[in-house]
């Protein structure tokens, strides 16, 4: 497993808020290093990690469970809330704001002192163990998402803004995730700076870790590294040709 890097305390607070029996919520742009942090902390913790994804259509059923036919009889099917809480594991809610508004009214007693759900198609009522966690996160900034977290759900939970890294930080994200030498992963990472800083580019969200981890590992195969960059980087951000022209020539004064 991958370590993950620290910035402030990530580490400790994820696990506070394990021993504490409190939700956590991550906020943060994408490709920020939120899912990374979950999937480190479940590896630590020694606890299974179920995830989930959400979105506009995501319903109730989706997370708790339905029926099904299989093979002609009517069963049960756990959803993922549910075999979290049966495998004592932590849960991962991605996305969470872009779930229905019948998602959040079925999380609410899993996240507050109830810590349980009720399966009423089944009128069972799971508990959660001590070791179960909830987890979930929530991009802010992002512009197609029209939706909010209402307050009722948010106050549920404590919550983690997580952003870019620093050149320093972010150089040895890139070292630990490929082999590149340290002079040219401190040229990507300080690329990362510079095109997060600059309002030449009008972007709808600016470059992540993850586009530079995409670009190491390029580099690393062989690739040459501007090359690399643009197609890593550059042709990823924007698709409007004069922008992508204006990034590529950016990162040639760079790399
Ligand atoms: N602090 C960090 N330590 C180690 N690796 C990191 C860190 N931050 C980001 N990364 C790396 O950046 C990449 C993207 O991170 P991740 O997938 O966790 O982003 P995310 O915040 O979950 O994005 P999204 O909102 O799009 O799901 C991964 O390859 C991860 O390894
Ligand atoms: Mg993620």
């Amino acid at each position: 497993m991958q370590e993950f890097i620290e910035t402030k305390s990530e580490i400790s607070i994820f696990e506070t808020c394990f021993q504490t029996k409190l939700p956590l919520l991550l906020k943060g742009p994408t490709g920020c290093g939120k899912s990374h942090l979950v999937e480190y902390m479940a590896h630590k913790l020694k606890r299974p990690l179920v995830k989930v994804s959400c979105n506009e259509d995501t319903n109730s059923a989706d997370l708790l469970g339905r029926f099904i036919i299989k093979n002609g009889d009517t069963v049960w099917q756990d959803g993922p809330i549910a075999r979290a809480l049966r495998s004592d594991a932590i849960l991962y809610v991605d996305e969470i704001a872009e779930a229905r508004e019948d998602v959040m009214v079925a999380i609410h007693p899993l996240t507050d002192f109830r810590r349980e759900i009720y399966l009423d198609k089944t009128n069972e009522v799971l508990k959660a163990s001590a070791q179960f966690m909830f987890v979930a996160s929530f991009n802010p900034g992002y512009q197609s998402s029209l939706r909010e977290m209402k307050p009722s759900t948010k106050q549920r939970f404590v919550a983690l803004a997580m952003d870019y890294l620093s050149v320093e930080k972010e150089k040895e994200v890139l070292m630990k995730t490929s082999s590149i030498d340290e002079s040219i992963a401190k040229k990507i990472a300080f690329l990362g700076k510079k095109i997060r800083e600059s309002e030449n580019f009008s972007l709808r969200e600016t470059v992540s870790t993850r586009l530079l981890v995409h670009a190491a590992g390029l580099i690393q195969s062989g690739m040459n590294p501007r090359l690399a960059c643009h197609i890593a980087i550059a042709e990823v951000l924007s698709d409007d040709r004069s922008i992508v022209e204006a990034l590529k020539e950016f990162i040639n004064l760079q790399i």
